[in-house]
């Protein structure tokens, strides 16, 4: 994930509201009692335990060894997996591969489809909800315009925020018909004075490439102040979310249905 290092403690104690509002996501999901279910980006395993907990049978998967390792602790008795979300293969097939708050992370969205496609069934489904387009725009233009002020240097492209035009072509160029998509706002509430500070030294390290934590720290300040007249109303701070929810069917269990030859000239 680009440069990215959590801080698992400060994601579990400073943004609960990722599990939070994944809650939802769960319901369309509807995990029932002895499907198999992959959570890919499972993070500290909130989630996941909430999925084993209607009776599915659920593996958790992710990059990073620090998630997993909380993830394991938290939940001993359930599986997780270490893999790369855009390059991964599994031993035995999914009903049903779920994906919260994660694949906005994966530049490699094509590689992501690929692998999420080959864990389902024939007939399985991919219930996902991520940073869409038009995600995070201020957050990412103060950070860029604070970097820039400061060092006179360029940001990378750190994230992936499709529409749903790009991520349906996408899903349905490799195989995963899409039955469902909505873009939609979700202005977020932070936690406490400095939610905002707190929330670009979690999730924009990868902005910062090459800066030490010393350096970040005038960045953040920096962006903050840009930040406050936009994002903190009556003294609370808000990140400008966008997500993209999706639900798709792997298609290899589409049946293929003659086409009826159309009539001939001579017998019309
Ligand atoms: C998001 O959930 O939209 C998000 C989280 C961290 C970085 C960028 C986007």
């Amino acid at each position: 994930m680009s440069g990215q290092r959590w801080d698992t403690s400060l994601y579990d104690a400073k943004h609960s509201f990722v599990t939070k509002y994944g809650e939802d996501l769960l319901a369309l999901l509807a995990p029932r009692a002895g499907q198999r279910i992959l959570d890919v980006g499972c993070g500290t395993g909130h989630l996941t335990a909430q999925i084993a907990a209607t009776g599915a049978e659920v593996v958790g998967l992710d990059h990073s060894a620090e998630m997993l390792s909380q993830a394991r602790a938290a939940y001993p008795s359930l599986t997780f997996l270490q893999a790369d979300a855009a390059n991964f293969t599994v031993e035995q097939s999914f009903d049903a591969v779920f994906s919260n708050a994660a694949l906005h992370w994966v530049r490699d969205a094509a590689g992501a489809v690929r692998s999420i496609r080959a864990a389902l069934k024939p007939d399985g489904r991919f219930v996902a909800e991520f940073g869409g387009h038009g995600n995070i725009p201020r957050i990412a233009q103060a950070v860029r315009q604070s970097i820039t002020e400061l060092h006179g240097s360029d940001v990378p492209h750190v994230w992936y925020f499709p529409s749903i035009a790009e991520y349906g072509t996408l899903l349905e160029a490799i195989g995963l018909l899409l039955e469902a998509a909505w873009l939609f706002d979700r202005v977020t509430p932070l936690d406490g004075d400095d939610g905002m500070a707190h929330w670009i030294r979690m999730f924009g390290g990868g902005m910062m490439p090459g800066f030490s934590d010393a350096d970040r720290e005038p960045i953040i300040a920096r962006a903050v102040a840009k930040l406050e007249p936009q994002l903190r109303i009556d003294g609370r701070w808000y990140a400008d979310y966008k997500r993209l929810r999706v639900v798709a069917r792997n298609g290899s269990a589409t049946p293929v249905v003659p086409i009826a030859a159309p009539p001939s000239a001579e017998s019309a």
